[in-house]
């Protein structure tokens, strides 16, 4: 028989025991916490700090939106990543220098950038389908997740760097997989090590590739976030960190939401069919045609909704605020639990439910969904990852069926962002349908 310990509940109760619970299980957390009226957010004392729990649409659009200028990005969780995304990325930018960067970055995302992109993903998914073969010929399932980081991986390569990632460095890949593992796992300790030879070495190599890689690509005259920086006449240091910034924020996230985007499709039989017949109506694949799929990219949102990358948007208060009636003193740690919010009952219908072509319908409250964010520090590859998204999912579903070899979603660890855990096993057989395709 297990016994309880008696400290236990005194311990969760203890401000050291919350911080401690908090990094020990973030997702259970926010879960455990959750109040049964989401109007007032949850305060909290966590080690030395006040925290405030959001779960709320109204609060997202508070913070995010209307009051701004009262929070800004959480230090705390700026001091664990500033290795990843570099000290003068444009995660950690607070000043005129972020809209310079961002609008560098949304230039490149022009219709004429997006239709490379989309005949580069169009590429890197077709190499998956001999795999694909071959496990159809043998009966057996293809774990999806090395080839999807594959090509998220790839993808970022060509719009941050011109350059294909995984051709040559691997090196480059396995060291920021290093350190971002380090950081997201730092979320969990309350002392930051100050000095971890495993870190810097990480960040050495990553350095050294990324330079060595810019001299390469500054050579050729073809379109990326590196090239664009450069002409702009930025400094090296600058340009590197924007790098990092962008590979660090553009790369697990999109790989997650990629996983659990197929795993969703691969589980419903009727939804494959339904974007494989959204293919056919198609002419030719292009950014426009992509845009009018939008059975595709409800469906991706819909995986976004339900499990959000970013599942939590951390934020600190640099004045005095009141949110629903409860004052948040200035410094506080204020937390927008994404995956909450966007389970809220009172916006979404059956909310832990799939429903592929909820998005086709407008959604209740506009700050109800918000893996990107929201206001003017939303994400800036959303477009990016949506492209990615749609293209790999058409691909598939217009060449096979697909079949969940698990019923279950991929497993979770919550870090700084969600990541998947355990691989997506999935079947596959030939579609007819395009047979058809080529026929009418
Ligand atoms: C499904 C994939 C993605 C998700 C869920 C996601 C999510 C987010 C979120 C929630 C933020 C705002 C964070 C905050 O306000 O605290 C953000 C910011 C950002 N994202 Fe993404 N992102 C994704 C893909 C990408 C891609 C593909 C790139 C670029 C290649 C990218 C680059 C960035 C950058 C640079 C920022 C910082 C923007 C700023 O602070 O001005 N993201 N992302």
């Amino acid at each position: 028989m297990k016994t309880k310990c008696p400290f236990k509940k005194l311990l969760k109760m203890n401000p050291i025991g919350q911080l401690l619970a908090f990094q020990n299980d973030p997702y259970g957390f926010f879960d455990e916490h959750k109040p049964k009226d989401t109007e007032k957010p949850v305060a909290l004392n966590l080690g030395f700090r006040r925290f405030f729990f959001c779960y709320d649409p109204r609060h997202a659009q508070h913070i995010l939106q209307e009051q701004r200028h009262k929070y800004d990005k959480s230090s705390l969780v700026l001091k664990k990543i500033k290795a990843l995304s570099g000290s003068q990325g444009l995660i950690q930018l607070n000043d005129e220098r972020a809209l310079g960067v961002r609008q560098t970055s949304a230039r490149l995302m022009s219709a004429a950038g997006m239709d490379r992109l989309v005949q580069k993903v169009d590429a890197f998914v077709k190499e998956i389908f001999p795999v694909i073969d071959k496990s159809i010929e043998n009966r057996e399932a293809v774990d999806l997740v090395p080839h999807l980081t594959r090509i998220v991986l790839r993808t970022a390569g060509v719009f941050i760097l011109n350059h294909d990632l995984i051709s040559e460095s691997d090196s480059l890949n396995t060291a920021f997989v290093d350190l971002n593992r380090k950081a997201g796992e730092s979320l969990r300790s309350i002392a930051q090590c100050p000095f971890s030879p495993a870190k810097r070495r990480s960040l050495s190599t990553i350095h050294t590739e990324l330079d060595r890689i810019a001299e390469e690509v500054l050579l050729v005259d073809e379109p990326s976030l590196l090239k664009a920086l450069a002409t702009k006449g930025e400094e090296k240091d600058f340009i590197r960190d924007q790098l990092k910034a962008f590979m660090f924020a553009g790369y697990d996230t999109t790989a997650s939401s990629l996983i659990f985007a197929m795993y969703l499709v691969a589980a419903h039989e009727s939804v494959q069919r339904q974007i494989a017949l959204e293919v056919k109506r198609m002419p030719d694949l292009n950014y426009e045609s992509l845009k009018k799929s939008t059975l595709v990219q409800s469906a991706y949102k819909e995986a976004l909704r339900l499990y959000p990358s970013a599942y939590f948007l951390p934020r600190e208060s640099n004045q005095e605020d009141v949110l629903s009636g409860v004052k948040i003193p200035k410094g506080s740690q204020v937390f927008l639990s994404v995956r909450h919010i966007q389970r809220h009952p009172e916006y979404f219908n059956n909310p832990d439910e799939f429903i592929a072509d909820r998005f086709l319908n407008e959604i209740k409250h506009p700050f109800s969904f918000i893996p990107f964010g929201g206001g003017p520090r939303i994400c800036i590859g959303a477009m990016l990852a949506k492209l990615e998204a749609t293209v790999v999912l058409q691909k598939l579903c217009e060449h096979y069926e697909m079949r969940a070899a698990h019923p279950a979603p991929p497993e979770i660890e919550a870090l700084i962002t969600a990541h998947t855990n355990t691989p997506l096993l999935v079947f596959f057989k030939k579609r007819e349908i395009r047979a058809k395709k080529s026929e009418g």
